[in-house]
Formats: structure tokens, C-alpha cells, sequence
């Protein structure tokens, strides 16, 4: 019985560089021991050079003065999953897009080297990734006056029902909560199936004063159940045109993502009753109200599921391709 989880754990270790897993199975004497959360990286970077990362260390007040971190702005928190870390494709598109604008001040969560496991060790890593982002907000709160208010965490994957379990933590400790959470195909294995491992860790919509989820993989890779304030479901969620695998599927949500920053308007969203009443009686006269799917969607907005088709044009503001085997190297 014990062999299975001893093969993970050197499986992780093996990718982890040395770093210890948080199973206790070996004493700390057989090889470097280190635990998990120091496995946990945060990176700002700022316009005046993208390709600039600024470490900044929890409870280290100096890598946070000298970082270029303006209280004074919204700050965006990007989280990835399984298999990835900071410089995945999809990754550097997205900070780089955000950061050039000017309006946050952009963060990456890298746990990458916890996230090169067997999936199921790195789920269990999660709750490490979890409790250390919490402490890093509440640094940020208690050093640089940070309001909650201003916080949005975009997480994929994994990294959705991270950013969750991190918020509601800080809202159990402060009774305060974060402005928004983003949930990119928001992961189903070992979180919605083979069944519901613990509520508290799944994202859901009391997590942050807004939550929005986009779902391209449901039933699959990602949970299909809504996450959110507002859920949209791409070509109904499951499945994404031009996608062969799940992977491809799952990743498109960050595609979308990326592309609605340079074209805010680019997707339309419809209310899916309100659509599937307009295909059955097809009342052509009466308008659909189309609501934005993607950096726009906003708490003015109806709360409930949306069907959106995507444009094709999509492709022409996301130049990253992120594959699971890209980021296994
Ligand atoms: C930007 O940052 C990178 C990485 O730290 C560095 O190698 C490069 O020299 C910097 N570029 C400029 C123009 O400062
Ligand atoms: C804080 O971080 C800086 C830069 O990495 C390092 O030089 C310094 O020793 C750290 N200070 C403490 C108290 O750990």
C-alpha cells in the first residue's frame, strides 16, 4: 500500500530539485531538506522592464521598498497550475500585457517547482500554495496599506481554487475580502471528481466580492458547475473549436482571457436563458443584451451563466501557446 505514495514523492523530488515533499517519509539527514513553502516564488514586474523580475519576499520589507510596487494602484495576482510556472508562454503574455498598461501593479505566484509532479502530489501541494499567498497579502496589507478591495487574483486551473482558498482564509482572519477572483477552467480532477474532496478548497462565488469563471473544458479537465458571481461557457464549455485535446480546451480560457485585454468587446455574452428562449421561439425582433466576457465582466451585470460564441478573430491579440509538454521541460 505504501509504495505508491512513495514513488510519487520521489517522482516530485526528482523534479523538484531536491526539495523536500510535504510527506515527512524520509529524515531530513538522507538529502537537503527544504520545506514546500519555500518553494512558493511572488515576481512583480513593471513597465519600465518587462522582462524584469522583482522578488518580493514575505516578511522581507526591504525587497518590497526597493521593488517598483505602487500602493497607490490596483494590484493583479496571476496564478498558474499543474505543470506550470512563471515563464510559461501564457504566463509571460499575460503580465506582459497587463504591466504595459500601467493600470496594476502586476504579480505572478511561481510555485513551479512544486507544480512538476504527479497531479495528484501537486494538488496536495496547493494548500501550502494557498497559505502562502494568503501571508504574502496580508504583508502587502500590513506594509504597504494595500486595500482588499483592489486585489483581483487571476488563477488557471489549480490556480483558481488556490486563489479561493487563499481569500477565504484572509476573509476568516480579517473579515475582509478580496475585490475580484478570476477563474480560468477552473480544475475538476481530485477537486469535483472522482468526487468532492472539501468545499472550503473549491472556488466558489462568497470567495471575493466579484468572481467570474470561463469555462472550456467542463466535465473534463474543468468543473462545469458555475464558480461565480458570473459563469461563461465559450461554445458551451466543454469543448473549444480546433481543439483535438482537453489540454488545448483548457488552456483556451487563458487564451480568451489574454485576448479580451487588448479588445475588451471582443466577446459577446448572453444571459443562457434568455438565449436559449431566443433559439426556441426565435424572437428575432427583440435584441439580445450582450454583456462582456473576459477584463470587462463587472458586478453591474446580471449574476448567472452566460453562452458566449467565440469570435474567430480572437487568435490575432494571443501569441502565446502554452502545451503541457512545453512546460514538462
Ligand atoms: C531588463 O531586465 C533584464 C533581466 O533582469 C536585464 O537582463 C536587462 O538588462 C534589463 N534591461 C534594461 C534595459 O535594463
Ligand atoms: C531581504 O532581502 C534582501 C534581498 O534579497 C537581502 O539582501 C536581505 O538580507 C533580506 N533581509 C532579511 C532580513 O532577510
Amino acid at each position: 500500500m505504501w509504495v505508491v505514495p512513495v514513488v510519487l514523492v520521489l517522482f516530485c523530488d526528482f523534479f523538484a530539485n531536491g526539495s523536500a515533499s510535504i510527506f515527512p517519509l524520509f529524515p531530513e539527514t538522507l538529502y537537503h531538506y527544504s520545506p514546500p513553502e519555500n518553494d512558493v516564488y511572488f515576481y512583480m514586474y513593471h513597465r519600465s522592464n518587462l522582462s524584469h523580475a522583482h522578488p518580493i519576499i514575505i516578511g522581507n520589507r526591504s525587497t518590497l521598498d526597493y521593488s517598483p510596487f505602487d500602493p497607490e494602484i490596483a494590484t493583479v495576482i496571476i496564478i498558474h497550475g499543474w505543470t506550470h510556472g512563471k515563464d510559461v508562454p501564457w504566463i509571460k503574455e499575460m503580465r506582459e500585457v497587463m504591466a504595459q498598461s500601467g493600470y496594476w501593479n502586476v504579480i505572478v505566484l511561481d510555485w513551479g517547482a512544486l507544480s512538476h509532479c504527479m497531479y495528484i502530489e501537486a494538488r496536495v501541494h496547493t494548500l501550502v500554495v494557498a497559505k502562502q499567498l494568503r501571508r504574502f497579502l496580508l504583508f502587502l496589507v500590513d506594509n504597504a496599506d494595500v486595500n482588499l478591495d483592489t486585489v483581483h487574483m487571476i488563477g488557471h486551473s489549480m490556480g483558481a481554487h488556490i486563489s479561493g482558498d487563499a481569500s477565504r482564509q484572509i476573509w476568516k482572519r480579517t473579515g475582509r475580502k478580496i475585490g475580484r477572483i478570476t477563474g480560468l477552467d477552473p480544475a475538476a480532477p481530485l477537486y469535483e471528481w472522482p468526487h468532492v474532496e472539501s468545499l472550503d478548497e473549491l472556488l466558489d462565488r462568497t470567495d471575493a466580492n466579484f468572481v467570474d469563471g470561463i469555462h472550456t473544458n467542463g466535465r473534463h479537465l474543468g468543473v462545469m458547475t458555475p464558480v461565480g458571481h458570473v459563469d461563461f461557457y465559450p461554445n458551451g464549455g466543454e469543448a473549444q473549436p480546433g481543439c483535438p485535446l482537453w489540454v488545448c480546451s483548457h488552456i483556451r480560457a487563458v487564451e480568451y482571457w489574454i485576448a479580451s485585454l487588448s479588445k475588451p468587446d471582443l466577446f459577446k455574452a448572453y444571459p443562457y436563458d434568455a438565449y436559449n428562449r431566443h433559439l426556441e421561439e426565435r424572437i428575432g425582433e427583440q435584441p439580445l443584451t450582450a454583456y462582456p466576457m473576459g477584463i470587462d465582466a463587472n458586478p453591474n451585470m446580471p449574476f448567472g451563466v452566460y453562452y458566449v460564441d467565440t469570435a474567430f478573430e480572437y487568435q490575432k491579440y494571443v501569441h502565446s501557446v502554452t502545451s503541457l509538454i512545453d512546460s514538462l521541460v
